[in-house]
């Protein structure tokens, strides 16, 4: 093993949505709901969903080839896969084993991280934590989710706040020291598992007509719970990952938060004191695409110009487990 004493950067970024944009107006035709409502309560205008026959590996895929490109890399050069997801195509094979053939990548080393919306978080710190270990080089890092595949369309209280779409990233080393990601943390408490959760399907309750009779293959959720959980553990692991790294809010040039609600976003950039123009926000068009949430804005990001040379960056996440999770970024072109 050849232990580096490099850092790990990221080379490149995708992104894909899918065609079909959903607006609020549409939302209200399937359940009792108003484009007001939706608005005030989430920030949420519109989001995407996949077609049908379009599954969350092909949503990944798209990501991925995108963020190949960016990177500049010949894709042989992958020996890491790793696909944070919470709607894998099917519970086995995993979606990077399917992403690894669908791209025709090398037969490397490939799984599903299930972290929820916390997954694209923690799959960029274990992937950095592999590449320093000597024992790869290059990773490719996706958050892909087909949501609108396990959403109760008859429960209007979910059913209007997700979205379907891919973020991805290639990561590598570089030998200048300091740079890429210089810190990452992570979390996770499951002692309350019912307040997001999908029940069905799994071991616990495997699918029986009963089980379907009853909704439990769709995504329940605790709503106010979540919203008070979400903006303790973000402020916690943004502050944590802060101290950690030496570096306070000021020297933050942009916080990518998880795109869940336009509510808990502003009570993080409140509790953390940085100014809202520093505060990526994409979820008006996408609604919480989960595990794809902040790899889709880091990559907006980057194409709208926020990112420059040199920029300090935070990506903090909440999902269900529950789960947290930061990475700091020195960004390096
Ligand atoms: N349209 C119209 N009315 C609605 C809707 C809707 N879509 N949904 C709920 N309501 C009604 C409720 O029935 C309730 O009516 P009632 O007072 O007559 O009972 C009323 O609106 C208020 O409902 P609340 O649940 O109190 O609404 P709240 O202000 O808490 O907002 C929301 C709900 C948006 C879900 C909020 O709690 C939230 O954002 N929570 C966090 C959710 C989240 O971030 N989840 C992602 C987790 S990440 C992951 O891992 C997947």
């Amino acid at each position: 093993m050849n232990k580096p004493t490099s850092s790990t950067v990221i080379l490149g970024t995708g992104s894909y949505l899918p065609e079909r944009i959903v607006s609020n107006n549409e939302m209200a035709q399937i359940v009792e709901t108003s484009d007001e409502w939706i608005q005030t309560r989430t920030g949420i205008r519109k989001r995407r969903f996949a077609a049908e026959g379009e599954n969350t590996s092909h949503l990944a895929a798209a990501a991925a080839r995108r963020a190949i490109e960016d990177a500049a890399i010949d894709p042989s050069e992958i020996d890491l896969i790793l696909v944070a997801t919470m709607t894998p195509d099917m519970p086995f094979p995993s979606t990077a084993c399917l992403v690894q053939s669908q791209l025709n990548l090398p037969q490397c080393t490939a799984f599903d991280i299930q972290a929820a919306c916390t997954g694209f978080v923690y799959g960029l710190n274990i992937a950095a934590s592999m590449l320093q270990s000597g024992n790869f080089n290059k990773a490719l890092v996706i958050g892909a989710e087909k949501l609108s595949g396990i959403l109760d369309f008859e429960d209007r209280t979910t059913c209007v706040l997700f979205g379907d779409g891919a973020g991805a990233a290639v990561l590598g080393r570089s030998n200048t020291p300091g740079v890429g990601i210089i810190g990452g943390i992570g979390g996770a408490d499951g002692s309350n598992p019912e307040v997001l959760c999908q029940p069905g399907g799994g071991s616990a309750i495997p699918p029986t007509h009963d089980s379907l009779d009853q909704r439990r293959h769709f995504l329940k959720m605790n709503g106010k719970e979540v919203f008070k959980q979400a903006v303790r553990v973000m402020n916690q692991a943004s502050t944590d990952l802060l101290k950690k790294t030496g570096l306070a809010p000021a020297d933050l040039s942009l916080v990518i938060p998880h795109q869940a609600n336009l509510r808990i976003i502003d009570s993080l950039t409140k509790r953390l004191n940085v100014p809202t123009e520093s505060v990526f926000i994409n979820l008006q068009d996408y609604g919480n695409t989960s595990a794809a949430s902040v790899g889709i804005a880091l990559d907006e990001a980057r194409h709208a110009g926020r990112i420059q040379s040199g920029d300090h960056i935070l990506l903090v996440a909440f999902g269900a487990g529950l789960t947290w999770g930061a990475s700091m970024l020195k960004w390096q072109e």
